[in-house]
């Protein structure tokens, strides 16, 4: 038996790769502020997630996201939060995504939107995690084409344990094209934006963990998060109406993928849980 060379590819061979990485589906509003805050401890104990990525375009009151609401986040723990459609409803987030690396706006928006799009965070023991946040061409505006954004940021990501890609898109055809797409090339590709869950979390063939929708976190005695009676009323009556975040039922929905190899997914786990009154 021959002996293979000793590759001395840097800090890279030296990097620990195992890694558990909590994805929590669109927070919406205080309802699902509070499950988030509330279960974060006990998911954190049964899990032990290397890193927690959340998406928070819903935050405030339902739509958008204020620096308070971020930093509030941050404090509990939370690694990076991902935005989508609705990253910019409150203008007092603009000053701060500036400046704060951690907080992502679609990759694929123009350049001159505020923001960006990628970050990478490192655990305690040395893992690197890219977060790639990424916004649909269909029936949802987003400045550049999603495939050639995704597939430029997560070559630009270059050397690191995990890539995690928040997908936030509405057609499932464009989110399931995007996972066979990235398959092979990142540890998973999460869908959000629809705030239902799929029932399709697999590791795909090349090692892909993927999820069409990972669904809300948020009351789901609404319509997708939002007041029922108010959001029936603009259906039935075809006016503008002001929607409100529900607050009854609310519900953590999440997945925890666990991998042991670079950019590789062992498991997809979806979490659907009911938060304490
Ligand atoms: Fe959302
Ligand atoms: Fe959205």
């Amino acid at each position: 038996m021959s002996e293979q060379p000793a590759v001395d590819d840097g800090a890279t061979a030296r990097r620990p790769t195992a890694a558990k990485i909590l994805f929590v589906g669109d927070v919406v509003g205080g309802a699902g502020r509070r499950a988030l805050l509330r279960l974060l401890p006990e998911l954190r104990e049964r899990h032990d997630p290397t890193f927690v990525v959340v998406n928070g375009e819903n935050i405030a009151g339902g739509l958008g996201i204020t620096p308070k609401l971020a930093e509030e986040l941050f404090a509990a723990g939370i690694d990076a939060i991902t935005l989508g459609n609705h990253a910019y409803h409150r203008r007092e987030i603009i000053p701060y995504i500036e400046n704060e690396p951690r907080l992502l706006r679609p990759v694929n928006y123009v350049h001159t939107q505020p923001g960006r799009g990628t970050c990478i965070v490192e655990s305690a023991s040395g893992v690197r995690l890219g977060v790639v946040s990424a916004s649909g061409n269909l029936f949802l505006r987003a400045g550049h084409p999603a495939f050639s954004e995704v597939d430029r940021a997560v070559r630009e990501l270059g050397d690191v344990e995990h890539i995690l890609v928040d997908f936030h898109a509405e057609a499932t055809s464009e989110k399931v094209a995007m996972g066979w797409y990235l398959d092979g090339r990142v540890t998973a590709v999460v869908g959000t934006h629809t705030h239902v869950p799929t029932a399709d979390a697999r590791v795909l063939p090349g090692g892909t963990a993927y999820i069409t929708d990972v669904g809300m976190t948020g009351a789901r005695a609404g319509v997708i998060g939002v007041d029922r009676d108010k959001a029936i009323t603009g259906f039935v009556t075809q006016m503008h109406t002001h929607l409100e975040p529900a607050a009854a039922d609310p519900w953590l929905m999440a997945v925890l993928i666990e991998s042991s190899q670079r950019l590789r997914a062992d498991a997809i786990l979806p979490l659907l849980i009911a938060a304490p009154a």
